[in-house]
């Protein structure tokens, strides 16, 4: 992996790869699940990267990596329909073929961390990027001590990963919430923001070896950090995922910038100490 762009390989920056659809299926009425191979190649990402996908004539768009590194053959993503890119995405089925380029941009610093407690925040789409992590802790469970994984969604219908969450709510070596914002007749869990799971959870959490990831929509991160602040936990301690409109993923075109620092370069994942001095980061 290159140290000063976080590219692959340098002779590819600008060259997207041939990936093919290996399987696409809904999730709900906006977000599809894709799984993409690589012709004898892996991405090579790691738990929190995005890539850039391509169609030619039509255009790109960044996308996280949902699936672990652990998983070999194939990367996974979730692509949510918002615009030309992610629409004639979304028009593509198993066979076809897309560029890529990357992975790019920072991840969460797992190998650093093993030995501490971990809390995730995963909210809405938020959860695509968390799962390569969710799904890398599980898989080097020992590594870690404690782990809350919290995750909330509008409503039962934007519900995301349901059969993973099943598994993950089983599993004995995690804590595992969900909560919607809006409940309906279906709906036996918690109702209310992803903030109303945190006196669940707070007599068990040791604030001084736990570090908390949180990825979600932008109203989330202010209300979550609040909590955490007045729980003891310090900002290097609290990990957060920033999405900004982007174009080259490469720090060239400057459409990522927050106050002169490119996401794509410096980011897209930061501990919050490194940018309390970003007034418009948060
Ligand atoms: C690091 C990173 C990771 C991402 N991961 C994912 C992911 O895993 N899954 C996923 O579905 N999306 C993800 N996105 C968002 C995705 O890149 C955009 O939705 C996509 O580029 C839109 O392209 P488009 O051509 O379909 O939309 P356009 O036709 O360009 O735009 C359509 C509408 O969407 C809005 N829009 C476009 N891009 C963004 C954006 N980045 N944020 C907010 N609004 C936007 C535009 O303002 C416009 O209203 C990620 C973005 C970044 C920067
Ligand atoms: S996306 Fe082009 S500089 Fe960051």
């Amino acid at each position: 992996m290159c140290e000063s762009c976080g590219c692959h390989d340098h002779d590819s920056l600008y060259m997207p790869q041939v990936a093919t659809i290996v399987k696409t299926s809904p999730m709900t009425n906006r977000d599809r699940f894709f799984e993409f191979k690589i012709d004898g190649k892996e991405l090579g990402h790691r738990p929190g990267q995005f890539a850039e996908l391509s169609i030619p004539g039509i255009g790109e768009a960044p996308i996280s990596v949902s699936s672990s590194p652990t998983k070999k053959g194939s990367f996974e993503m979730v692509i949510r329909r918002v615009g030309k890119v992610t629409a004639a995405l979304h028009g593509l089925k198993a066979g076809d073929t897309i560029g890529v380029r990357g992975p790019y941009g920072t991840h969460f610093p797992l190998d650093e961390l093993k030995g501490k407690d971990l809390v995730i925040f995963g909210a809405g789409i938020g959860l695509v990027p968390l799962r390569s992590a969710i799904n890398y802790i599980l898989d080097k469970r020992d590594d870690y001590g404690k782990f809350f994984l919290l995750c909330g969604f509008t409503d039962a219908s934007q519900r995301l990963f349901t059969d993973e969450m099943d598994q993950w709510r089983k599993n004995k070596s995690i804590t595992f919430l969900e909560t919607l914002d809006r409940g309906d007749a279906s709906w036996k869990g918690n109702i209310g923001v992803i903030t109303t799971l945190i006196p669940k959870i707070k007599d068990q959490v040791n604030p001084k070896n736990t570090v908390a990831f949180i990825v979600g929509p932008p109203v989330m991160y202010k209300f979550v950090i609040l909590e955490l602040r007045s729980m003891g936990f310090k900002d290097q301690n609290i990990i957060v995922s920033l999405e900004r409109r982007m174009k080259c993923g490469v720090g060239k075109c400057g459409h990522c910038q927050i106050e002169g620092m490119y996401v794509c370069q410096k980011g897209p994942v930061f501990t919050l100490d490194g940018i309390s001095n970003l007034v418009e980061a948060l």
